[in-house]
């Protein structure tokens, strides 16, 4: 490189740098918008929601929810991974789009580890088996020993293929051996709507929107896929302690910003959530709703890209094991 060219090119970077340094002094200017790729109501959308307005108050800027929702929450983030690297637009991710998407959609949109930068993670979700509240179902052997006998006659409702409803349902019909129909909404809100009307037989979903349809009583829970029983639902067993031996999962969630968002922008969206954690109020009203909290080494930044790479490796794995397709 000539030296006149080098010389501009060194300009150009400082200045680029001055001016974000500037800028970052009064980042954030204006509010910043988290797009949750589900419709609203969602367990996604519920826990982004809690987060956003608590890391709001200690950024001291607004965080707008945006739900742009569709294919299991694909088309939210393929908006997210396109927007301008300004610190501004974030989006909401979560163990389907973000961690097994890659090995069920052909043509991804984006590429969960090279389009982004992780920014924090969320605590995780374990989730609930649900049947109609008039379901026969009484328990998930019943769910069970019905679908062996009637293959392809019990409807799962999920949000969307890639959603952790439709990924734990295809999971839990490989381990269980049995024939499901996997019927998607664009969200867990909708498929909840139609999981109460009777509509579909059965759901997971994530604990924190299940207890208030529990407390409804417009759906009967059968099953945890918590690793132990939780006093938030009692008599209601975990499917690895005796069903399906094994069988534990649940829903982890992170932010993310579009690959090349400044670095002080990502730190300073980190911290004022750290800061919002130590609130020990909002995080036992968060674990009252089943809610895992993480340690805080969990929480960080490079914690979430580390585990977002994992993720996608142990997914491709899961997925062709199970057999989980584009159903
Ligand atoms: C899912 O099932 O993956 C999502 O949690 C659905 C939602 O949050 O609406």
């Amino acid at each position: 490189m000539q030296p006149s060219t080098f010389r501009r090119a060194a300009v150009a970077l400082a200045a680029a740098t001055l001016a974000f340094a500037a800028q970052a002094q009064g980042y954030p200017a204006k509010p910043l918008t988290w797009i949750v790729p589900f419709a609203a109501g969602g367990p996604t959308d519920a826990m982004a929601r809690d987060i956003a307005q608590r890391t709001s108050t200690q950024l001291g800027q607004q965080i707008i929810i945006e739900n742009t929702p569709g294919a299991g929450g694909t088309i939210g983030s393929a908006k997210a991974a396109r927007a301008p690297a300004d610190g501004y637009t974030f989006l909401v991710g979560h163990m389907g789009y973000m961690g097994a998407a890659p090995s069920l959609y052909k043509k991804l949109a984006y590429d969960p580890v090279k389009d982004f930068d992780a920014v924090f993670r969320f605590p995780d979700t374990p989730l609930v088996l649900l049947v109609g509240k008039n379901s026969p179902y009484k328990t998930a052997e019943d769910l069970i020993a019905h679908g062996q006998q009637n293959p392809g006659k019990l409807n799962f409702g999920n949000a969307g293929v890639g959603s952790t409803s439709h990924l734990v349902a295809a999971l839990f019909a490989s381990r269980a051996k049995v024939e499901i129909t996997s019927v998607s909404y664009k969200g867990a809100a909708p498929a909840m709507t139609d999981l109460v009307a009777g509509q579909v037989d059965a759901m997971f979903d994530q604990t924190n929107t299940a207890l208030p349809q529990l407390a409804g009583e417009r759906v009967r829970a059968v099953a945890l896929t918590s690793d132990k029983a939780m006093p938030q639902f009692p008599g209601v067993p975990p499917l690895g302690q005796k069903v399906i031996p094994g069988f534990e999962t649940a829903t982890w969630y992170g932010i993310y910003a579009p690959k090349g968002t400044p670095r002080e922008a990502i730190q300073k969206v980190y911290q004022a959530y750290t800061k919002a954690l130590a609130d020990k109020a909002w995080t036992d009203k968060m674990a009252a709703q089943g809610i895992r909290m993480l340690p805080d080494d969990q929480y960080t930044p490079d914690a979430l890209a580390k585990h977002t790479a994992t993720e996608v490796e142990r997914w491709r794995k899961v997925a062709a094991e199970a057999r989980i397709s584009l159903d």
